[in-house]
């Protein structure tokens, strides 16, 4: 057993089943890259049988990402399916263009699944697996299969299936708590026990994969690495199915923090975490909550008087490790309206972001105006920043010009321009409860796309009354799929913001190929009740 724990990230796969989340392929495709420079050892890059969209990402990403081009090693990339001939053909269709392949094979092993989901007998699993097993071997060499909802299985029967699996070549065997249910001295009893009583073990990878249910998804994932499990199936952010899966930053952080208790290492370039995180929070339209561990805005923060007076005497006090080692930049320098082209790049360079000229001069025209309007432009300005102006859908629909008029006896009023697919600026009127009801009330007569809005979340980026307003929406498609998507938009008017991530949301929904991926989306969460067939 060495003390290297692999990382495999699903934040393109099981992340990408949180609701809302849908993300179409350039916007994989670039997660993917910056997972790539982020050191992830496997990326699962979709489930390719759920739509020719997923199947054509992870085809990409496998052809893009899968090859490294700086002569390090490129990452393995996986593709997900279940245990039948056509998710196998499919999933090894998109990711034998990688120069490392794998084929991730599952099949649910607890009781509860095989009465009521696959209406199969043990028997029969335990005949499907060797089976599918050896299927997915003969494309390729590196197989991983995942016994789906290990954490309510019954281990006796685990370790026959698991067998099984190994004989017909499995490389990695993955144990998922599905539905977050196990304690950490369970979940970590349970891979003690696949380690010790599973014939073949100790010639395969152990791999742990859990679900935040409960909220102890990392403890449950560091329990099972303490126990032998030497690959941890992890999101960035924690996003995922319901409560979320295991997050990347909490595992690695905890691992290399506290080194002298694990003794164990990644491979991962941790000065990347914040960033990855931004740009998966962006994409996905997903905010993260300020207190989330590592990668909240408040997780660096110290309030109370005592912890700020700790820290300066020094900073062992209050922390336990440093901004600067997940790549949140502390800087002294101030960026104001006198501040040039040449300080800007600077700053976003070590924020994290290498833009080319023509970016450059967009982000900076952009800041000149945030700077005219604010004294000071902080780190969490230049971020929103750049996530308004980069991180966005292409516009089928943009937003030209608003004009509101609201007050306490008044009737709030809207006016919109937008400029439309065929680039005729359109002009609508409308009258709101409030608002941002008007607004969106006179783009939906423009735009025509009926949907819900399920959420709507406006915060201030920093504090200070001439704060940038982030405004995020999520909207739900009133056609047949219903889909959601998801819309982000920062202004210091925090109606214009709101109107950004509006148009940016509808623009999802609109987008053909976004329909595609999307419509994957609806189609897996049934598949995932299905029988397997
Ligand atoms: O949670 C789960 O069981 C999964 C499997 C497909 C590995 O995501
Ligand atoms: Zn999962």
């Amino acid at each position: 057993m060495d003390n290297y724990v692999r990382i495999f990230d699903t934040t393109l796969r099981d992340g990408e089943q949180s609701p809302g989340a849908s993300l179409d392929s350039a916007e994989k495709l670039e997660i993917a890259r910056q997972l790539a420079r982020l050191g992830v050892d496997i990326m699962e890059a979709g489930f390719p049988a759920a739509s020719p969209g997923d199947a054509e990402a992870v085809r990409r990403i496998a052809m893009e990402v899968g090859n490294s081009r700086d002569g390090t090693r490129a990452p393995v990339i996986a593709g997900l399916a279940r245990a039948n001939r056509n998710d196998i053909d499919t999933a090894w269709e998109s990711v034998r263009y990688a120069a490392h392949p794998r084929i991730h094979t599952f099949l649910a092993t607890s009781d509860i699944h095989l009465k009521h989901k696959l209406k199969m007998t043990r028997e029969q699993v335990v005949e499907r697996v060797g089976e599918m097993v050896a299927y997915a071997k003969r494309y390729c060499d590196d197989i991983e299969f995942s016994p789906e909802d290990a954490g309510r299985s019954d281990p006796e029967f685990l370790y026959q299936v698991l067998e099984v699996a190994i004989k017909a070549g499995a490389t990695t065997l993955n144990i998922p708590d599905t539905v977050g249910y196990t304690m950490p001295e369970e979940f970590g009893a349970l891979i003690a026990g696949i380690v010790k009583h599973t014939p073949g073990a100790d010639r395969v990878a152990i791999s742990v994969h859990c679900h935040n249910d409960l909220g102890l998804a990392t403890a449950n994932t560091l329990a099972g690495i303490r126990a032998g499990a030497r690959q941890a199936e992890v999101t960035m952010n924690g996003i995922g199915e319901r409560a979320g899966n295991t997050s990347l930053e909490e595992v690695v952080m905890s691992l290399q923090t506290r080194n002298s208790f694990f003794g164990l290492r990644t491979g991962i370039d941790t000065t990347q975490i914040a960033r990855t995180s931004r740009l998966v929070s962006n994409y996905t339209s997903i905010p993260i909550q300020p207190n989330k561990a590592i990668v909240g805005a408040n997780a660096f923060a110290h309030e109370a008087g005592i912890h700020q007076d700790g820290m300066l005497k020094h900073h062992l006090t209050y922390e336990i490790m440093r901004p600067e080692t997940v790549g949140v930049a502390q800087s002294n320098l101030v960026l104001g309206k006198h501040s040039g082209r040449h300080a800007l790049q600077a700053r976003l360079t070590e924020l994290g972001y290498q833009m080319n000229d023509k970016d450059l001069a967009q982000a900076f025209a952009r800041f000149k105006e945030l700077a005219d309007k604010k004294k000071v432009v902080t780190d969490a300005d230049l971020v929103a920043l750049v996530a308004d102006e980069f991180y966005q859908p292409p516009e089928i629909f943009a937003m030209e010009d608003i004009q509101v008029t609201c007050g306490r006896h008044g009737m709030p009023t809207a006016t919109v321009r937008l400029r439309g697919p065929d680039r005729q600026s359109i002009v609508q009127a409308a009258v709101g409860t409030g608002p941002v009801d008007a607004v969106y009330k006179a783009i939906d007569t423009i735009v025509q796309a009926p949907n819900t809005l399920v959420e709507y979340n406006v915060h201030a980026v920093t504090e200070g009354i001439d704060a940038l307003g982030e405004v995020t929406v999520r909207l739900q498609s009133q056609d047949q799929e219903s889909r959601t998507v998801g819309g982000h938009g920062a202004d210091t008017d925090i109606i214009v913001a709101s109107a950004k991530a509006y148009m940016a949301a509808l623009n999802k929904l609109l987008a053909k190929e976004d329909r595609i991926l999307a419509t994957s989306t609806v189609e897996r969460s049934a598949e995932y009740q299905d029988t397997i067939r």
